[in-house]
């Protein structure tokens, strides 16, 4: 069985809608299973979370956007990595990054290179999104896969004045799912190729 963990912050509940698509996506590749880890403060116990991380096969960060950049308890997440990056426990395991913000930009790449960087610092196997971009022609719509155009990782985009049932929208899932089936069959083969190595 290949194993993929969600871990990721969600301070008002429409990341959480983000994570869980993902972990739908990669729950659909058969032999894989996904485990959602939700980061609850800056000052939680972190120890428990990283010893499931570092029996995961594949980890996908995600963060809402938080004034340009990943949030502070997603941060406090990322310090408290250095413990297992000082013995590069998670080198050459498979990673993706999504995020969701208020805006349709509100400068979420920002957001998604920083989950890259963090995952290059730990010497892991970054997976884009690998979707063109929707929505960028006069055919386009809100609708489209990949609505907002990313392909560093997923992005999504939620309504600042109503709750996670009005956001992120169905085409945003839709877009995260993707991005967890892909990971998902990365770490798959990834595994496979290990083994017959
Ligand atoms: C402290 C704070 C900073 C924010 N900064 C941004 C930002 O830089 N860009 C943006 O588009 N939205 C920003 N937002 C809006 C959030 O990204 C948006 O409400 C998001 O859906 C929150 O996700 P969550 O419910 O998972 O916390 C900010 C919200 C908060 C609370």
């Amino acid at each position: 069985m290949t194993k993929l963990a969600v871990v990721y912050h969600s301070g008002y509940g429409h990341t959480h809608e983000q994570a869980k698509a993902v972990a739908a996506g990669a729950a659909s590749v058969r032999g894989v299973e996904a485990e959602l880890l939700r980061i609850e403060s800056a000052s939680q116990d972190f120890a428990p979370m990283l010893a499931k991380l570092e029996k995961a096969d594949a980890i996908v960060f995600g963060s809402p956007t938080y004034m340009g950049s990943a949030s502070a308890a997603f941060k406090a997440f990322a310090e408290a990595s250095s413990k297992p990056w000082m013995n590069q426990k998670w080198r050459n395991k498979i990673a993706g990054g999504f995020t969701n913000s208020g805006s349709q930009g509100g400068d979420k790449d920002s957001t998604l290179m920083q989950l890259f960087v963090l995952a290059a610092q730990h010497g892991m196997m970054w997976v884009s999104l690998g979707l063109m971009p929707g929505n960028n022609s006069t055919k386009g719509s809100v609708e489209d896969f990949n609505r907002l155009g990313a392909s560093i990782g997923a992005a999504a985009q939620s309504p600042v004045d109503a709750g996670p049932e009005l956001g992120p929208s169905p085409s945003d899932k839709k877009t995260a799912e993707h991005l967890g089936r892909r990971v998902a069959e990365t770490a798959k083969q990834w595994n496979a190729a290990l083994v017959d190595a």
